[in-house]
């Protein structure tokens, strides 16, 4: 499974890239707010960072202002993946876009049905999102399992990329799915490593070598 970090900070995008965890990046318009920063020097400084797609929203609702936010946004960087959200001018873009040798990934995924669509229009990716269907009291899994059962249907090469997650265990389960790539905030990115056993047990290990009084070269 490729990790992505779902966020327009460059500081903690450069903290992750480091870990050499990191296979790519997310934004939204959301997200390019919360940095304060203008979108086209937020979204360069993030391409300089990390080598793997990073994926900027197009702002446009109708195709041909897609299409042209889409070339602004290509010019930024060889690894930029153009976002679009799940409408029918969207699904237009996505097919002229991948056509032209362009990444897209469609987002804003709520159905099964609409990440056929996505597939069809030749999506790179798709963004089902996981958290907002919790919230309304849909099972987000279970989306991400139905869409993993028609893409190895028809062997449809469009990458699931499980987006919206809000916890590890989210992580987990869409690992457990087959999901190809998880979209998480830094938070739950640095979440996962964690153990109460791992810390307890390094703590034990490391009082017992303190008692040997040896060193390692
Ligand atoms: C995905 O690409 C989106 O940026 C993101 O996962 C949305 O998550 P949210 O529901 O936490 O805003």
């Amino acid at each position: 499974m490729k990790f992505f970090v779902d966020t327009a900070d460059v500081n903690e995008i450069r903290e992750l890239s480091e870990t050499g965890l990191l296979d790519g990046v997310t934004t939204n318009p959301s997200l390019i707010m919360k940095s304060g920063r203008p979108i086209l020097e937020v979204t360069r400084e993030i391409c300089e960072i990390v080598d793997g797609p990073v994926s900027a929203e197009v702002t446009a609702v109708e195709f041909k202002e897609m299409m042209r936010e889409a070339d602004i946004l290509s010019e930024i960087a060889d690894n930029i993946c153009i976002k679009v959200p799940l409408t029918m001018d969207g699904l237009k873009a996505c097919k002229a876009l991948t056509g032209s040798g362009r990444k897209v990934n469609v987002t804003l995924c709520f159905s099964a049905n609409q990440a056929l669509l996505a597939a069809k229009a030749g999506a790179t990716f798709i963004s089902p999102f996981i958290g907002r269907l919790d919230d309304t009291g849909i099972d987000g899994m279970e989306l991400i399992a139905e869409i993993r059962t028609i893409y190895d249907n028809y062997d449809f090469e469009t990458e699931i990329l499980a987006a919206s997650i809000r916890s590890v265990n989210h992580v987990k389960q869409a690992a457990l799915i087959g999901a190809d790539v998880a979209t998480v905030p830094p938070a739950v990115l640095k979440a996962l490593v964690k153990h109460p056993l791992t810390d307890k047990g390094l703590e034990a290990f490391l009082a017992d070598w303190a008692k040997t009084g040896q060193k390692i070269g």
